[in-house]
């Protein structure tokens, strides 16, 4: 039924397949970026946590009886650590992008997307009531002319406090242009939480930006917190606003209480331990610095390589010397990409090794 679709895929080298890969290569491809998925003392911790409850599964929705302590305990924490009001947990980054871009924008309103925002906001904002445009990557005056010419009762912006494929930063200017034309700004934090920052809580504390009534940060756990599940943080009139008419929240079981626990103990372990992975950090990338040549603003970096099948080339060389890197290929970027990302728990010495082999084969 669909053999045409998949072989024009397989012919342009754009066929996806899942892959199991020996757990002992070098990991340069997940987004695992503390290296918290492999420590199991937060497993252990997490467990502990749970045990203490009479369920361990959330068993409904969270407007029916699925709220859980450890949800409403997570969330104080966030909204604490973060300097928001309030907070709601979500199933996933995807959810609750679906969640924030299907139920904000009403009719009447404008939506205006970064052109490289997730696909996830994409879907969502598909599903919404209002007007939706998008603005050039990461530029505040091209963001700045939509909000000048359209005419809207609420404009809504979302943006990435890191872009997830080339890593680079969201403009803090577009922080700027939101609030003068007083939209409301959807942070999507998913590869900034948990990188960026003194205390890794992401782009606000990266730019020194103290949240705001119109500020929503969204961010993920199943990146740097090394589990599953997302959170949205805002005023408590956005987030009455969202389990009301968010339906990936009401109609959905309440996250998982258990991988809630797990990235919870991640945070109070970065928290207790942040000045080595704040020297971690340095170290990483004054080392990709050296050896690639390129200035990382993130833990992800890009490599332009343009062509798929050399991508994939590349990727397998690398693989058989034990190290895995991301290969990512159109319709994800518009040239294929060699993805790396520089894990912050890694040995500088394994690291170094590891990048030097990358340069070897992207020169090539
Ligand atoms: C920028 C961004 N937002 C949202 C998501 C979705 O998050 P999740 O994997 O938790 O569904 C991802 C990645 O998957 C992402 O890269």
């Amino acid at each position: 039924m669909y053999q045409k679709e998949l072989e024009a895929l397989r012919k342009s080298s754009r066929l996806r397949e899942r892959m199991i890969y020996d757990e002992n290569l070098l990991d340069l491809a997940s987004n695992d970026y503390l290296g918290f998925a492999h420590m199991p003392k937060l497993l252990d911790r997490a467990y502990q946590q749970v045990q203490r409850s009479a369920a361990h599964a959330p068993k409904a929705s969270q407007l029916v009886n699925g709220y859980h302590p450890i949800h409403r305990e997570f969330e104080a924490y966030l909204c604490e650590r973060n300097g928001f009001e309030a907070g709601i947990v979500v199933g996933s980054g995807f959810l609750a992008n679906l969640s924030l871009l299907e139920a904000l924008p009403r009719k009447g309103d404008l939506l205006i997307l970064d052109r490289e925002y997730h696909a996830s906001g994409i879907v969502g904002s598909r599903l919404c009531g209002a007007k939706v445009c998008y603005f050039e990557h990461n530029d505040p005056k091209d963001l700045a002319r939509i909000l000048e010419s359209e005419h809207y009762h609420r404009a809504i912006v979302a943006v990435e406090g890191v872009y997830s494929m080339e890593g680079d930063l969201c403009e803090r200017e577009i922080f700027e242009v939101a609030e003068q034309f007083g939209a409301l700004l959807v942070v999507d934090e998913a590869h900034s939480a948990g990188v960026l920052g003194e205390e890794f809580l992401g782009i606000f504390e990266h730019y020194g930006i103290i949240p705001k009534a119109n500020h929503i940060k969204m961010g993920t756990l199943g990146k740097a917190f090394g589990s599953y599940g997302a959170y949205i943080l805002a005023t408590e009139e956005i987030v009455t606003f969202l389990q009301n008419r968010a339906k990936a929240i009401i109609y959905a079981t309440a996250p998982s209480i258990f991988d809630i626990a797990l990235a919870y103990e991640g945070m109070k372990y970065l928290q207790e331990h942040q000045k080595r992975y704040r020297t971690q950090r340095q170290e990483n990338f004054t080392l990709c610095e050296r050896v690639l040549g390129i200035k990382p603003q993130s833990a992800i970096v890009k490599i332009e390589i343009g062509e798929s099948q050399r991508v994939i080339a590349m990727r397998d060389i690398l693989l058989e010397w034990g190290i895995l890197v991301g290969a990512i290929r159109p319709p994800t970027v518009k040239k294929a990409i060699i993805r790396l990302i520089l894990r912050l728990h890694l040995d500088v010495e394994v690291l170094e090794g590891a990048l030097w082999r990358v340069k070897e084969v992207t020169d090539g």
